[in-house]
């Protein structure tokens, strides 16, 4: 992953890509690093550690220049050191560049380089630094000598290069990896995300795969793998910079959990003819596949349950990192509905580029406008619920079901209803999250000494069991399993000992009599039980109460308290919620 950034303007650069960066966190926060071009020359400041950490230690603001690149790492190659941190510099210090992905043919680069050139880390990354130094030693220009890199990278990669030779340009490219340009009053900026640099401006322009392009102060110019140029009419960024802020709360994942009603209704906000044409498309399709990862794939397990319980269409859900190996039998009669917040996920996109390749047709629900995926999508629903920055995803996976759910009312003909119902829900979840804003803090902090944790339900809510269990082990590092109920019996009943927790989401639906049997059978084992249901049971030590609701929608409302167990399990723990060890948001490499 890594979040990248770069600015030239008429304004002093390191503090705009410090403040830059710390938009970018979300992508990666073990390393961060900046260099700027002044008096030509390279000024580089890097170093393991938060962005908060490294500017302590190393006051990157107070780098001199006009232009600079900077970046925030999620290590891939190379261990979380120094060295390894961003920025990269050739032998001479004279050029500089940041680097999102995975250069896979990075081994036989440096062994071809490495008599000529003197190498200080142990990335992927820097052979980028120095294949541009090469060319650039043979009279190329900053951006022949990256284009002519590019074409011997094979792997992901979105970067910004300056070279103090060339101070008043930088120069970017990609190739699956994101990157888009940004133009502002006095300054231009090309990174991973445009919410980097919202605040100064929105007017974008998205950097496709095999791309280049050119920044000076005034201008931004793109070109493609021949050097050719492009003409691309900006467009406008559908985020505002105060959705991307805290907005007072002491970490985004508590207020995007808080937003979560909102996010229902403005999930709802779906364009009417493109939901009954993809329900239309999804009723035909011989097979439909959904394809997904992390919270967004259990998201993908329930719609599986939702559209045979409401539409009696059987599909199935396959990781994305295992779509690929399904290769033989995706064809052109396969519809692939890809979910992802962030349309950005190389699992993902790898595995919807394969069956693309074999003819299937692309559905896709997602957040980022313009991301990758939704580019590439034959159609795309986007779920509305503004930017999310929390590592753990939460509102964006309420937002997935929400269009799920209104999809398989379509297919039955009831988009009005199924919209009335979900705003109905929304309300309901509104008022749960204030009961349960009070009472889950107390129960977490009971249990803020347990170290296994397994979730078990049924039917439609057993991937609510899974996304429970995965955000309680993201946020809080505590061990849990998500399983469906009855195969608890099978083997994992042999670790239910005495006091071991055991979270039961039992609503009172048509899993409930056989869930309680499957309690009943921990419970003899000694567990403390945690039920997550509308009905309070004697089998229950401690119970999250969740609205009564219509059966297919007991996964909304139920995992929005699990959502509140993790962050409150994390918080008791002294954790940061927003930043997880060894994760990332955006996860852009295989
Ligand atoms: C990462 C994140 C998860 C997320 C998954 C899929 O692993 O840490 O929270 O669910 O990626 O992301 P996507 O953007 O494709 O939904």
């Amino acid at each position: 992953m890594c979040g990248i950034v770069g600015y030239i303007g008429n304004q002093q650069a390191a503090p705009i890509l410090l403040n830059a960066l710390k938009k970018l966190e979300y992508r990666g926060y073990d390393s961060a690093g900046l260099a700027t071009i002044t008096d030509s020359h390279v000024c580089i400041k890097k170093d393991a550690g938060t962005l908060v950490e490294v500017n302590t230690k190393h006051q990157l603001n107070e780098l001199p220049g006009i232009a600079g690149i900077g970046h925030v790492r999620w290590a891939t190659h190379g261990a979380v050191t120094a060295s390894n941190a961003h920025p990269h510099l050739d032998c001479n210090q004279e050029i500089a560049i940041v680097h999102n992905g995975i250069i896979e043919n990075h081994q036989e680069l440096r062994s071809r380089l490495s008599a000529r050139h003197r190498f200080t880390s142990d990335t992927d990354t820097e052979v980028i630094a120095h294949l541009i130094e090469e060319y650039a030693s043979t009279g190329s220009s900053l951006e022949e000598a990256v284009r002519l890199t590019s074409r011997e990278l094979k792997g992901s990669y979105a970067i910004a290069a300056v070279s103090a030779k060339e101070p008043g340009k930088m120069v970017a490219a990609r190739k699956d990896s994101p990157l888009v340009a940004g133009i502002a009053n006095g300054g231009n900026f090309v990174a991973s995300d445009c919410l980097s640099f919202l605040e100064q401006t929105d007017r974008i322009i998205y950097v496709e795969d095999g791309e280049c392009v050119i920044l000076t102060g005034d201008k931004v110019s793109l070109f493609d793998n021949d050097g050719h140029e492009i003409k691309r009419t900006p467009s406008k960024a559908s985020w505002k910079v105060d959705e991307a802020t805290k907005q007072g709360y002491d970490f985004f994942m508590m207020k995007e959990i808080l937003e979560q009603p909102q996010a229902i209704r403005h999930a709802l906000m779906q364009d009417r003819t493109l939901m009954m044409e993809m329900a239309l498309e999804i009723l035909r399709a011989r097979q439909v596949l959904f394809t997904a990862c992390g919270t967004s794939r259990h998201a993908a397990l329930i719609g599986r349950y939702v559209f045979s319980r409401l539409s009696s269409k059987f599909c199935d859900v396959v990781m994305a990192s295992e779509l690929g190996y399904f290769s033989d039998s995706v064809d052109k009669n396969t519809l692939v509905i890809a979910v992802s917040q962030s349309g950005e996920t190389a699992d993902v996109m790898n595995g919807v580029k394969k069956a693309k390749e074999n003819g299937a047709t692309i559905f896709s629900l997602v957040n980022v406008v313009g991301s990758s995926l939704a580019r590439m999508s034959d159609r795309v629903a986007y779920l509305n619920c503004g930017p999310e920055i929390g590592v753990a995803a939460t509102k964006s996976f309420t937002a997935q079901l929400t269009i799920l759910y209104l999809l398989a009312y379509t297919m039955i003909n009831r988009f009005d209803q199924g919209v009335g119902q979900l705003n109905a829900v929304s309300d309901l979840i509104a008022d749960n999250l204030q009961h349960n804003g009070l009472e889950v803090p107390k129960i977490a902090n009971r249990m803020s000494r347990k170290n296994d944790f397994y979730y078990i339900a049924r039917g439609i809510n057993f991937a609510t069991a899974g996304e429970g269990a995965l955000k309680l082990k993201e946020i809080a590092y505590v061990h849990a399993e998500g399983m469906p109920a009855g195969e608890l019996k099978h083997g994992t009943l042999a670790l239910i000992t005495e006091g071991t927790p055991v979270v039961a989401i039992c609503p009172g639906d048509y899993t409930f009599d056989e869930t309680l049997s499957n309690i009943a059978e921990t419970k003899a084992r000694g567990a403390r039980v945690i039920g997550v249901s509308d009905r309070q049971e004697p089998a229950f030590d401690e119970w999250i109460e969740i609205p009564e609701v219509d059966e297919i929608f007991y996964p909304l409302v139920s995992i929005i308290p699990l959502q509140l167990f993790a962050y409150h399990s994390a918080v008791a723990r002294n954790l940061d919620p927003d930043k997880p060890r060894n994760l990332a948001k955006s996860v852009t490499v295989k």
